[in-house]
């Protein structure tokens, strides 16, 4: 049967602080914040649902995890505290890349998405640790991580990042939002602010068993190869903020929202059913130069949009969020009715005092300009099949993740990396540590035969990339031209993109070491693919 929508209210996550005020001015801490298995209800009518989530204790642990709030230039150590419990709640699979704990237990490990911080503080997937610590993945390193929060102001978020197991682990819950503040930067904006008006939109698809349980298919795709492991998780139900299908009494002004879709492989095509249009301020690592407004916006998975929205221009008392976004995207023919639907607001009609707005300018960084890069790279992304064997595995340039890392930049570097994308699915591509954006994304003349060069000799140059990208090119969206973490990949194209290997306001490079050990690591954050070897390391060198 299906759940009745709107009619949770729309939960605010609880909210941490990355800093203390005692003696009037910002001063670091250290947090701990474990990760618990516990009840939680998404829906009125649904019995409650067993989740691993975040919290600083158990009682206050949420889905998803409370949201951190850190001050630029104070930095936040964290001690990630697993308390899980000896079996996972959901299938994993023994024949991907996994770690595999010798005393049993849930590996995890945590990334703080989106962060500009030290490799041993990335949440290496190798550096997965169990509860208590009790086993730990051969990059383990450290009790706590250090977050300098050296960066722009911006929307980041955190998350498990465990080898083999991350599909899952998030899909239990361990996830939540981070925000970087600058005062400094962001005060003269005058945009919404404050709990009630500047809020998270935390969205996530899940599907269930009719007992409350989360349901994720644990027969493979292809049972013979992978006996669990599934090319998407599409879940039925759209989930915000951990409520199914919420909705939110707004009073008749501005609001800000960062939308996060922390979906495993869903992506949303936003819009308002009364046609009331986003203000888009910002993205993941960065603001844009100016605000655009623009009628829908297309979050990949790990993508955010940071909007606002002028309820003042609504000709309707109610307005729904809705997505058109087909599954897989974009070639997907799936289409449910019901994650059509994302949430509802329900919009006060007596005007509401509002002294914020919307500024002309927000932050000009410098432009993205392929002219600085000192190196090119090529990354494809294409099935690899043995003869035996279809399809094993997702490799990047036909690599799995355990072979020595072939992407090692300079820190302080711009580089371009051309990225090729000879399957049928949009790939979100998401570097560790990097600022980049998209600069062209120009169709292959015949994908095919690319691919079947590629199959054979396993180079782009070799295969004549060149002569390839010079199909049609697609227009980058005005509010995507910032610098990002996460860059949708087009299949059929050539995605040129543009990547930042320094602090991108500053120019400066980063104030720790970036190529000490573990390194970093590159993927597609559609979980599933990123499991399943869609990732590989990401090595910094001097
Ligand atoms: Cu959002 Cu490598 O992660
Ligand atoms: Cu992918």
């Amino acid at each position: 049967g299906s759940l009745q929508m709107y009619v949770d209210l729309l939960p605010q996550m609880p909210k941490i602080y990355g800093y203390s005020m005692e003696g009037g001015s910002p001063k670091p801490v250290k947090l701990t914040i474990g990760m618990y298995e516990k009840k939680w209800q998404f829906h009125r009518d649904f019995p409650a649902t067993t989740v691993f989530v975040f919290g600083v204790g158990a009682d206050t642990a949420t889905f998803p995890g409370p949201t951190i709030e850190a001050l630029q230039g104070v930095p936040l150590r964290v001690t990630w505290q697993n308390y899980l419990p000896a079996r996972h709640i959901l299938p994993w699979d023994p024949t991907i890349t996994v770690a595999v704990p010798p005393h049993g237990g849930v590996p995890t490990v945590v990334h703080l998405h989106g962060g500009v911080h030290p490799p041993q503080s990335d949440g290496n997937p190798s550096a997965w640790f169990t509860a208590d610590f009790r086993d730990t993945g051969p990059k383990w390193t450290q009790y706590t991580y250090t977050y300098p929060n050296v960066q722009n102001p911006g929307n980041l978020w955190y998350h498990d990042h465990a080898l083999g197991l991350t599909r899952a682990n998030l899909l239990a819950g361990l996830l939540g939002a981070y925000v970087l503040r600058s005062p400094s930067v962001e005060a003269s904006f005058g945009l919404p602010a404050g709990d009630e008006f500047d809020r998270h939109l935390i969205i996530a698809d899940r599907s269930f068993y009719a007992d409350g349980s989360l349901y994720m298919n644990a027969t493979g795709d292809n049972p013979s190869i992978h006996p669990e492991w599934q090319p998407e998780y599409f879940g039925e139900a759209v989930t915000v903020n951990g409520k199914a299908w919420p909705f939110l009494t707004v009073r008749c002004r501005r609001y800000r929202f960062r939308i996060i879709n922390s979906s495993n492989a869903r992506y949303f095509n936003l819009s308002l059913s009364n046609h009331l249009p986003f203000c888009v301020v910002g993205s993941d690592t960065a603001y844009l130069n100016k605000p655009v407004m623009t009628s829908t916006v297309l979050l990949a998975p790990a993508e955010i949009f940071d909007v606002v929205i002028d309820f003042t221009k609504s000709t309707t008392s109610e307005a729904e969020l809705i997505n058109s976004a087909p599954y897989p995207f974009p070639n997907g023919t799936a289409t449910n009715r019901l994650n059509g639907k994302v949430m509802k607001f329900v919009i006060g009609r007596e005007s509401a005092p509002d002294n914020s707005r919307i500024p002309k300018r927000l932050v000009r960084y410098p432009r993205a300009d392929e002219r600085e890069a000192t190196v090119k790279r090529y990354i494809t992304f294409y099935e690899y099949d043995s003869a035996t064997e279809k399809p094993t595995h997702l490799y990047i340039n036909g690599k799995p993740l355990l072979d020595p890392a072939t992407e090692t930049p300079r820190p302080g570097n711009t580089e371009v990396w051309e990225v090729i994308n000879l399957t049928q699915d949009n790939h979100p591509l998401h570097l560790h540590l990097a600022n980049f954006q998209a600069a062209r994304v120009q169709q292959l003349a015949n994908a095919t035969a690319f691919l079947n060069c590629m199959t054979v000799h396993g180079d782009a140059v070799k295969c004549n990339i060149t002569g390839q990208a010079i199909g049609r090119l697609l227009a980058v969206p005005e509010h995507e031209k910032t610098w990002k973490n996460v860059v949708k990949i087009e299949p059929g194209y050539m995605t040129t993109v543009v990547v930042k290997f320094k602090l991108v306001d500053t120019n400066a490079t980063y104030p720790f070491d970036a190529t000490a050990e573990p390194g970093y690591v590159y993927h597609c954050h559609i979980l599933d693919h990123e499991d399943n070897e869609m990732i590989r390391p990401l090595k910094l060198i001097n």
